[in-house]
């Protein structure tokens, strides 16, 4: 499903004279369907940006990111900003830490959204109602398994708590099938009773034939859901 190649990434530190900061290294890949790869390595050794070029968040120096998505092998590395949009719509879903909500929306439409982005654009108004509500139920019966009380489904997430807002954004990683599935510690604000929804959802993704990459602080919980682990260091 995934196949990094030699990916090399750094950063130029323009507050320190453009001091350049190699962080990723000839970093080479492969994620077949159903497997949960977690990045290991200590703070700072580059298992984020390599989740941020995997998302095409950052561009790479060198190297290729190729994916098999919906309409066939693409490199992320060197993909148009039109097919990052699409490959994001449709085949990979990024769950980091902190979710970007937009002002106003509701935690609800939120996820549902997503859902409403994966499908062909409706043909008229009672499609799009038709659509609109079932994106609405699907969003509902998520943000229930994360135990997301009712009572924050109509608010917009600024407010929420650091865990509200990080299953806002599970619900939101998950109410699709995605083929490439990043997870950037998705459990780092969630008590043990969520954890436990998370870690069911990640096995019920890799069952479905996703290939997910995470970053897993939590050893329990990496321990539950990786069948492998790669090591990131300078
Ligand atoms: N946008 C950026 N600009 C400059 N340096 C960055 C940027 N993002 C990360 N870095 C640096 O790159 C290195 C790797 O960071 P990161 O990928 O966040 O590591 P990790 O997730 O493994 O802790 C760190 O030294 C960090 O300071
Ligand atoms: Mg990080």
């Amino acid at each position: 499903m995934l196949h990094v190649e030699s990916l090399s990434k750094h950063f130029t530190l323009h507050l320190r004279g453009g001091l350049e900061l190699p962080v990723l290294k000839q970093v080479s890949l492969s994620v077949e369907p159903g497997e949960c790869v977690a990045l290991l390595g200590a703070s700072g050794q580059g298992k984020s940006t390599l989740m941020k070029c995997l998302y095409g968040s950052y561009g790479a120096d060198s190297g290729s990111i190729w994916l098999h998505a919906q309409d066939g092998r693409i490199d992320i590395a060197s993909a148009t900003p039109q097919q990052m949009l699409k490959l994001r719509q449709r085949d990979i879903a990024y769950v980091s830490q902190f979710l970007r909500a937009v002002p106003r929306v509701p935690a609800l439409d939120v996820v549902a959204e997503r859902w409403l982005q994966a499908r062909p654009a409706p043909v008229s108004d009672l499609d799009a109602e038709a659509l609109q509500e079932t994106a609405r139920i699907e969003a509902r019966a998520l943000l229930q398994r994360l135990n997301l009380p009712e009572s924050l489904w109509e608010l917009p997430p600024a407010t929420f708590s650091g865990g509200e807002q990080q299953r806002v954004n599970i619900a939101r990683g998950f109410i699709e099938p995605a083929r490439l599935l990043l997870l950037d510690e998705p459990t780092a604000s969630l008590d043990a009773a969520n954890r436990r929804v998370v870690i069911e959802l990640i096995h019920e993704a890799r069952a479905a034939g996703a290939a997910v990459v995470g970053i897993f602080h939590d050893e329990e919980v990496r321990d539950a859901v990786a069948n492998r682990c790669v090591a990131l260091n300078h």
